[in-house]
């Protein structure tokens, strides 16, 4: 990557926003933490009064949780500020109010993941710690033409590990900024501005248009929904079990179960074969989610006029426990 091109295109092009005008750690946490889920044009009013109510760490640890959370309603996700508020209260007692100085010591705070530890020890102190946020991601994958997932740890631990690259040959405090503001401003989800881009000439998906294409999504496998009439057959002290063929639980038992849209549909089916069920009071209803699919299964307990399908098991009750069984049905109550 072309460091100097980036970080003079940083120098000349960055917007010149308030919480870009201090190096004081505390006050950089705090832009990083409100930045996190919120647009930089809603945070910029809420950080400046913040920074005026509350210009110290230990004003903040002191601030009643009431009133803190009054000032950063509408930001959303509070969680977030009740962590900031803990973490001052335990900057104020164990480093005397100064906000850390090593990476080790910041990250072990609340709420300060390695995301906003990286952004910290960066932007405020220049240390070469990768900041990589959903900005920077989108960047990096085009950049890169990276095919991966991101919403996956492994394949963002490659970027994380570039990105780590990169801001050791660079000034630390452009460098982070330079790449969100990349982000921002040019490298936008839609219509990215690449004529202006001063990565462009070795980006990737820019040189072969692909700028759509990255960060790649894989389409999130739908599971498949399964309906069933599922049959609690009593006889005796009793019921009737079938050995499943199916590739899915080969060889485990399941109470006999039909695929069919409705209780009627079964009693027919079974009445063209000789069987006549009698039910016993109403259906209960069951699901099992299994890696790719979910059954949805009616529970009907019945008993049996005539004899029996040819591949349905009597077992006794205490047997049941005994035969392999999926939990999708052994989790199905036999009594009523
Ligand atoms: N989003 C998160 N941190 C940011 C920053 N420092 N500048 C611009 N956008 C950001
Ligand atoms: Fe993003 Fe376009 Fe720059 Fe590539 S050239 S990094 S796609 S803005």
């Amino acid at each position: 990557m072309d460091i100097r091109k980036l970080e003079d295109w940083y120098q000349k092009h960055h917007r010149k926003l308030s919480f870009r005008m201090t190096q004081n750690p505390y006050h950089i946490w705090v832009s990083e933490v409100m930045l996190q889920q919120t647009q930089v044009d809603t945070v910029l009013p809420y950080f400046e009064r913040f920074i005026q109510k509350y210009p110290t760490i230990d004003e903040l640890a002191i601030a009643d949780e009431e009133t803190l959370h009054k000032d950063v309603e509408g930001l959303g996700y509070y969680r977030r500020f009740k962590n900031m508020h803990l973490a001052a209260k335990y900057i104020k007692d164990h480093h005397q109010g100064i906000f850390p100085k090593t990476y080790e010591e910041v990250i072990a705070l609340p709420g300060i993941g390695k995301y906003t530890a990286g952004a910290i020890m960066s932007i405020a102190y220049n240390k070469p710690y990768s900041a990589l946020d959903g900005n920077v991601i989108r960047v990096l994958s085009r950049y890169l033409g990276n095919p991966h997932d991101m919403r996956e740890e492994k394949n963002k631990k490659v970027l994380d590990q570039y990105n780590q690259q990169q801001i050791e040959r660079s000034t630390p405090e452009v460098y982070t900024q330079a790449m969100m503001e990349l982000g921002a401003i040019l490298c936008r989800p839609k219509n990215p501005k690449c004529e202006e881009c001063p990565l462009n000439t070795s980006c990737f998906a820019y040189q072969r248009n692909e700028m759509q294409s990255y960060p790649y999504l894989s389409r999130l496998k739908e599971k498949k929904n399964e309906f069933y009439i599922t049959l609690i057959i009593h006889h005796n002290e009793g019921v009737y079990v079938r050995k499943r063929t199916e590739t899915l639980l080969n060889g485990m038992y399941e109470y006999p179960q039909f695929e069919f849209e409705s209780i009627a549909s079964v009693v027919q089916f079974l009445e063209e074969k000789g069987i006549t069920l009698v039910f016993h009071g109403e259906s209960s209803t069951y699901q099992h989610i299994f890696t790719h699919k979910i059954w949805h299964m009616i529970v009907c307990h019945v008993s049996l006029v005539g004899k029996p399908d040819s591949d349905w098991i009597w077992i006794t009750i205490k047997d049941l426990d005994n035969i392999p069984m999926s939990i999708a049905h052994r989790k199905i109550s036999i009594f009523k």
